[in-house]
């Protein structure tokens, strides 16, 4: 999308929305489903809408892991670090991911193939180590498995 249509995107969701309240995470939210990211170009009329500085909404943004500046890769590779699966091996885990991708977490690969997050628990610490690729839980994850489901 060109960055004068993401701007007027961004400024009618922020204007609809502003009068709620705690509205700056919900539109931060919204902003993000439909760009796909919340582009620094867009900071400006969010916060205009919201009677913020640019750097309130920056400060907001940058504390959320969740929420990013650049699109995401075409597949959202999520490996838990909680206890469970660290005890499992996922320290392991992502290590080989990150060497095998040549990204850290919250990098995207040159293709733009692949983004890789860490999270905290998935819920399914009896199979550990879990992976989560496009919301799909996978359990038990080796290596090798990883490679396949990033390739997939
Ligand atoms: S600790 Fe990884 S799924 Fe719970």
């Amino acid at each position: 999308m060109p960055e004068n249509k993401e701007i007027e995107t961004a400024g009618e969701i922020a204007k609809a929305m502003a009068q709620r309240p705690g509205a700056l995470l919900p539109i931060l939210h919204a902003v993000q489903d439909e760009l796909g990211c919340i582009p620094a170009s867009t900071v400006p009329v969010i916060a205009q809408a919201l009677n913020l500085s640019r750097a309130e909404v920056h400060g907001v943004i940058s504390f959320y892991p969740f929420f990013r500046s650049q699109p995401a890769g075409k597949k959202i590779v999520y490996i838990c670090r909680a206890e469970s699966c660290q005890a499992m091996g996922s320290a392991a885990l992502e290590a080989h991911a990150k060497q095998s991708l040549g990204i850290d977490y919250h990098q995207t690969t040159a293709d733009g193939s692949v983004t890789l997050e860490p999270v905290y628990c998935l819920g399914n610490c009896a199979c550990s180590p879990s992976v989560m690729v496009d919301g799909e839980l996978h359990s038990r994850v080796s290596a090798a498995r990883f490679d396949e489901l990033v390739k997939a």
